[in-house]
Parts: C-alpha cells; sequence; structure tokens
C-alpha cells in the first residue's frame, strides 16, 4: 500500500485530503509544517508527498528541494491557489511532479495521486531492470579465434547496425546468450534495456502476460495491473530464450507483434505500438519443428531472417587453450586471487574430451579446478583427469554387456569402431582415444596380419 505524505498548514484542508485519500485505501500520514514532513520523510516509506506551497516556517518550494536532498525520487506534487501557478510552474522546474490548483475536487486529486504513484513505480521499475540488465550484461567478451567464431563476431558486427530479428542457434552451453547480448551492445539500442524471457520457463498463461502484460482484473489473480516485456523493453532488445517451447496459441501473438510492432494487454483492446528488437535462441532444429507441425512456418522465417549458428565446443578444441585462460583471469579478478596456470598436458586433456556441456561444462570444470587444485601456482593433469570421464562412462552405450569380457576384445571393438566413425583417420581416432598414433598403427597392423581388420575409408 502506497504511503501519502500530506503537509499543509491548514487543518481543514489537510484533514478532508487525508480522509479522502485514506478512504480510497491509502496509507495517509499529515504534517502541518515543513520540519515535520522532513522529519517523516527521513524516518522512512514515503511513496508520494502532496505540500502547499505557502506555509510558515518553510514554504512549499524549500520543502521540496529539501525532500529532494534526502529521496532524489520521491515524487511531489504541489497544492497552490491560483494567484500563484507561475510559482507551481517554476516548482515542476525543480522537480515537482504536478500541481493541482485550489480549490479542488476529490476525484480530481485521487486521478492525481493514481497517475504520479504509478508513474513514480514505472520509473523505480525501469530503473531497476537497466540495473539488473547492466549487471548480468557487464563487459562479456566473445572468447574464440577459430574460423566459425571469426564468422560469428562478423555478424553480429553486420546486423548490430540493423535492427532485424536475429535467431541464434546452437547446443546448450555454447554461449548463445554471449552473443545475444554482443548483438545488443553492438547496436544502437545499447543503452536501452535488454530484457530476457525463457520461453520453457513458464506456461502458455503466464508467459502470454509476461509478454504482454495484463490489465488489472484481467484474470483471476491479476490484482494489478503488470507491464509485459515488450513494453518494458521498448526502444531496446527482448531475448526470446528457447523459443520452439512457446505454445502454438501465443506464436501467432509473437508473429504479430514482429510484424506490425503492435500487441494488447490480456485483458485490453488497447493497442499498442513498440519498437523492440527481438534476438531469439533455440538448441532444437526448428525446421523439424515446423515439420512437425509444432511451429509456425511463418514464425519461423520471421525469425530467421539473420540465423548465427554457434558451434560445439568439441568442433573447434583450437579455441579450448584461450577460453581457459579467459576464466582463469576472470575467477583471479574475482577472487582477488593470484593467477593460476595449466600445465599444457591438462591443456591436451581438455582438448581432447567432448564436452557435452560446451562452454559452460568448461567454465565449470576450471572453476573445480581452481578450488581444488592443491598445487599452489598450476592447474595439473592429475587433478582435471578423473572429472573428464564421465561421458564416456554415458556414451558407451551398453556397457554392462561387455561385462565380463576380454579387455582385448573390448578394445578392438571400440578402436575399430570409432576409426568408422572418422572414416578412417588415423590421427583423429588416436587423439580421440587418447593414445598415441604409433600404438594405433602397430595395433592395426597386428591386427590386420591376424585378419581381423581390413582398412577402411581412406
Ligand atoms: N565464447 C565465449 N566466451 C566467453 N564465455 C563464454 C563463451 N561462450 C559461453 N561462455 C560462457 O559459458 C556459459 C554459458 O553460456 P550461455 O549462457 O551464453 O550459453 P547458452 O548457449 O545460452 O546455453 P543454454 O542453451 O543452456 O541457455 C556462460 O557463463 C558464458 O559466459
Ligand atoms: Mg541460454
Amino acid at each position: 500500500m502506497a504511503r501519502i505524505l500530506i503537509c499543509d498548514d491548514q487543518d481543514i484542508i489537510r484533514d478532508s485530503l487525508a480522509a479522502t485519500l485514506a478512504r480510497d485505501g491509502y496509507d495517509v500520514v499529515a504534517a502541518t509544517d515543513g520540519p515535520m514532513a522532513l522529519q517523516r520523510i527521513a524516518a522512512g516509506k514515503v511513496d508520494l508527498l502532496i505540500t502547499d506551497l505557502k506555509m510558515p516556517k518553510m514554504t512549499g518550494i524549500e520543502l521540496l528541494t529539501e525532500a529532494k536532498k534526502i529521496r532524489p525520487e520521491l515524487p511531489v506534487v504541489l497544492m497552490t491557489a491560483f494567484a500563484t501557478v507561475q510559482t507551481a510552474v517554476e516548482a515542476m522546474r525543480l522537480g515537482a511532479y504536478d500541481y493541482i490548483q485550489k480549490p479542488f475536487e476529490a476525484d480530481e486529486i485521487k486521478l492525481l495521486v493514481a497517475r504520479t504513484l504509478e508513474h513514480s513505480q514505472l520509473k523505480q521499475e525501469n530503473a531497476a531492470l537497466r540495473s539488473v540488465v547492466a549487471e548480468t550484461q557487464g563487459p562479456r567478451p566473445l572468447v574464440g579465434d577459430c574460423e566459425q567464431m571469426r564468422a560469428v563476431k562478423k555478424k553480429i558486427e553486420l546486423v548490430g547496425k540493423s535492427s532485424v530479428t536475429v535467431l541464434i542457434r546452437g547446443e546448450s552451453g555454447t554461449g548463445k546468450e554471449v552473443v545475444a547480448r554482443a548483438v545488443h551492445a553492438a547496436s544502437e539500442r545499447r543503452d536501452r534495456p535488454m530484457l530476457a524471457v525463457n520461453c520453457a520457463a513458464l506456461s502458455e498463461h503466464l508467459l502470454e502476460s509476461e509478454l504482454f502484460g495484463h490489465e488489472k482484473g484481467a484474470f483471476t489473480g491479476a490484482d494489478k495491473l503488470r507491464r509485459g516485456r515488450f513494453e518494458l523493453a521498448d526502444g531496446g532488445t527482448l531475448l526470446l530464450d528457447e523459443i520452439s517451447e512457446i505454445a502454438p496459441g501465443l506464436q501467432a501473438k509473437l508473429l504479430r507483434v514482429l510484424q506490425e510492432s503492435c500487441f494488447e494487454r490480456v485483458g485490453s483492446s488497447t493497442t499498442q505500438m513498440v519498437d523492440v528488437r527481438v534476438v531469439a535462441t533455440t538448441n532444437r532444429d526448428l525446421e523439424s519443428e515446423v515439420a512437425a507441425g509444432r511451429f509456425r512456418q511463418d514464425l519461423f522465417y520471421r525469425l530467421n531472417v539473420i540465423p548465427i549458428d554457434l558451434p560445439a565446443l568439441r568442433e573447434r578444441p583450437e579455441d579450448i587453450n584461450e577460453l581457459v585462460r579467459h576464466f582463469l583471469h576472470k575467477i583471479a579478478k574475482r577472487d582477488q586471487a593470484a593467477y593460476k596456470h595449466v600445465e599444457p598436458e591438462a591443456i591436451r586433456l581438455l582438448e581432447r574430451y567432448p564436452w557435452p556441456g560446451n562452454v559452460r561444462e568448461l567454465q565449470n570444470i576450471i572453476e573445480r579446478a581452481v578450488i581444488l587444485e592443491t598445487d599452489p601456482g598450476v592447474i595439473r593433469a592429475e587433478t582435471i583427469a578423473p572429472w573428464l570421464r564421465m561421458p564416456m562412462q554415458n556414451t558407451i552405450a551398453g556397457a554392462s554387456d561387455l561385462a565380463g569380457q576380454p579387455l582385448a576384445d573390448i578394445e578392438k571393438q571400440v578402436i575399430i569402431s570409432t576409426l568408422e566413425r572418422f572414416n578412417g583417420h588415423r590421427v583423429k581416432t588416436a587423439t580421440s582415444l587418447g593414445i598415441g598414433l604409433r600404438t594405433l598403427g602397430m595395433k592395426l597392423k597386428k591386427w590386420k596380419q591376424d585378419g581381423i581388420y581390413e582398412e577402411i575409408g581412406a
């Protein structure tokens, strides 16, 4: 409940105004002069100050100036007689929100109070959102210099200048959000808010009101007006995470706002225009979602104007070293600790690992290594090696079926099927199995002599 402070030396006006607003459900407190009002403001929560202009001890203008020193964001409304309208205009220049001329009707002041409070709340919400965005945004460099990442960076630069919709595709943890923020930062909207909604996290109903907002009373539980993300991101960028998860009914509404830049709050018939750049992400293949009838084709085309594809980390082992250093620097800075190096053997291990969780998983492993490494200056291969075996256990489908078979046979099966996967490419096979090229060569030679193996591929 909003608390309103009324300051007036005339008892009749002060008390009747207090009664009017209290009847409307506001929490009303009163002061008879400026110093008393200031004390109340300093003492705690006041959401709105309504003050008379002409008062003994301290004028309304002086009170306004002093109140703003204590609480710059406090909205102030001045009450004034006709003769002093000029002063009231001056007061608005000093930061008053509005003024009202005495005498006034109850409805008039109620409307003004409601409008002022709503506006002030919106301003605070926006400030809060902006600070959250600034926080999460920060300088988040996009690390990686492999060919695919260079292409990604080039694209970000190109799309930055326009407001076209961007669709970022890639496995989980590949950096889709980092790229989305980079798109925003590269655009002329960079000083405007960037908001994000995860389409997979909410039910259709909640997502609709999250995106478009709702009117007070639009449905049970909608006890106050709520602005949606499209409205709040006006002029900025909206990140729609996991867009494939958006329900069919909402897909149509999303298409409309993308095409016509307009929407209605849930429960409202007033159409609002917005200027929002949408960046969507998906880790699913949207084309097959379209083919399966789960995703609207027209929406897909509208989103897919500029696709940016992020490579999986296992496809770019050449970036591992730089990423590791990047994370180590970040950790050292955050913990105000000395920078730890990673021994070359450990880097080789990291380069060989298939990274099902991509960059996020790498970041976690580095975090863990920094904490658990007992060596003061270097992260050793033997420290991280045990953590990199997990997916091997996962990917050996039917490992339990192999139980009880001679290891030599298992080894043969694994090596040969790995060779098949890499089309006979021995270097890739040896690297992926973590054995030397010569060892592989010797084994193959022996199996060939035994007639177990025939050369495959090139
Ligand atoms: N190229 C990169 N440079 C620096 N950090 C990165 C890079 N890619 C990813 N990261 C880091 O890895 C983590 C995961 O990245 P992000 O959240 O962008 O992935 P995502 O693709 O959105 O994943 P999900 O599909 O699970 O939402 C983040 O902490 C991010 O900072
Ligand atoms: Mg993400």
